[in-house]
Order: structure tokens, then sequence, then C-alpha cells
């Protein structure tokens, strides 16, 4: 079977990190256009920098651990299944959780890449506006490889494709608010997949979803897992 899964950030909730919405419309007490946009980059690459810098180093010195959605979509991932997995999320927690492949359309905060030579690398430091690209030596011209609003998501051919392949496809701990994710259910169910959502509450998207599994990921995610598995 075809499986397509679009994972957000309430999937990662249990693990410590904080979902977008659900603060007073804040995240991280910065509103997302101060700190998400190239255009607040452009305006203050300082704060963007530090912003990401502070997630960074949430992400990798704070404990923040896989909880059991991510390792369950793993063990799915290792199954007889065929699956996609899409994550909107920056965290390595899917990775971390033993998945082999994920598709991260919004970027990674482990990466940066150069707006001059476009050459993308590692990084588990902080980054300044003074850093120099190891690939052309230009100074200032890293950022963190994340999709801001306003920018184009990564992956889209691949992604539409599987798609367009899909006989089953779940979104899990996401809003629906961002575009284009918050689509995929439509394209998914003109391809004539069944769609199930997995969320704390319905949506803003539920009504395009046929199946609906309210809860926490780390317990609903492991039973559908579980239910799949079993058949
Ligand atoms: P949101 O913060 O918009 O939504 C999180 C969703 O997770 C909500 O629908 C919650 O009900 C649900 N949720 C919270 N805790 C949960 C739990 N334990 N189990 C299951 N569901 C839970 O996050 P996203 O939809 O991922 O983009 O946001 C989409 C994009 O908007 C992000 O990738 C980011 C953001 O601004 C960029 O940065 C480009």
């Amino acid at each position: 079977m075809n499986i397509v899964i679009l994972t957000g950030a309430g999937i990662s909730a249990e693990s410590g990190i904080k979902t977008f919405r659900g603060n007073d419309g804040l995240w991280e007490n910065h509103r997302v256009e101060d700190v998400a946009t190239p255009e607040a980059y452009c305006a203050n690459p300082e704060l963007v920098l530090s912003f990401y810098n502070a997630r960074r180093h949430a992400l990798l010195n704070t404990g923040i651990q896989p909880n059991a959605a991510h390792t369950a979509l793993a063990r799915l991932q290792y199954s007889h299944h065929d699956v996609t997995l899409i994550t909107q999320n920056v965290d390595n927690l899917h990775e971390r959780g033993g998945s082999p492949s994920v598709l991260h359309m919004h970027g990674e905060l482990l990466k940066q890449i150069c707006t001059g030579c476009a050459d993308v690398t590692l990084i588990e430091w902080a980054q300044t506006v003074r850093d120099v690209c190891a690939c052309c030596s230009a100074v200032g011209t890293l950022r963190p490889d994340i999709v801001w609003f306003g920018e184009m998501p990564k992956l889209m051919d691949e992604i539409y494709s599987a798609l367009d392949r899909a006989d089953v496809f779940v979104a899990i701990g996401t809003s629906g608010r961002v575009y284009p994710a918050a689509g995929f259910v439509e394209v998914a169910s003109a391809s004539g997949a069944h769609t199930i959502e997995i969320n704390l509450e319905a949506s803003d998207v539920a009504p395009a979803f046929a199946e609906h599994r309210i809860g926490p990921a780390s317990e609903q995610v492991v039973e559908w897992v579980n239910e799949l598995l079993a058949d």
C-alpha cells in the first residue's frame, strides 16, 4: 500500500517543542512575521539568526527526544508498505526516531545555506552575520536553510508525485493553516486516497478528511500504526 504521511508541529509537541499556533499567536514570544520571513531577515538579520540559534540550541541541548509517534512512523517505514514521510517540521526528531527517509518541505534547523553559492552544510552551532561560507568564501551570506513565509517549499515535485500515487494519506498534528501543505488532503482525495487526520482537535481543513482520530499523537499514531501492521 502507498501511504503518504504529512506531519506538523503537533507530532513534536509531546517531545517538548512548542507548536506555532496556540500561544496567543506568538511563537517563542515572537510574532512569526518578525522571525520567519525574508523581509524580517533583511531588516534585522541578528534577531532572526538569534531566534534560530536559540531553537537549534534547544533542540541539541535540552534533552528533547523523539516520542512514541516518531518511532511508530519509523517502524511503519521499515514495514512492507511504501511510505512517504513529509514533514513541515524543521527539527530532526523523525530521523532520531529511526526514520530512514524524511522530506523536509520547510527545511531543517541543522542546515545552513549560502545565499551566494547555494551550498548547503550541516550546522550545530550559533550562526552570526559575520560567518564565512566554506564553499565560496563570501562573508555574511549564510542563513538557516529554512523555508520562510513567502518562499517556495522544498521537494514539491517529489511530494506531488507521491500524493498522486497515494492509497492512504494521513496528516498528523498540523493545523491546516499553511499552504501548500494544507491542500495536500485535496490532492490525495482527488487521487482516490483514503484520508485520515490525527490531531488533538479538528484542524481548519478537517472537513476534507474522511476519517478523524482525535487525541495526542503519541497515542493515536501508535494505535493507527499497530492496526495497519496487524492487517
Ligand atoms: P501549528 O502550530 O499551526 O499546529 C499544530 C497542530 O498540532 C494543531 O492543530 C494542534 O491541535 C496539534 N497538536 C498539538 N499538540 C498535539 C499532540 N500532542 N498530538 C496531536 N496533535 C497535536 O503547526 P503546523 O501546522 O505544523 O512554517 O504549522 C505549519 C507551518 O506554519 C510550520 O511548518 C511553520 C509555521 O509557521 C514555517 O516556518 C514556514
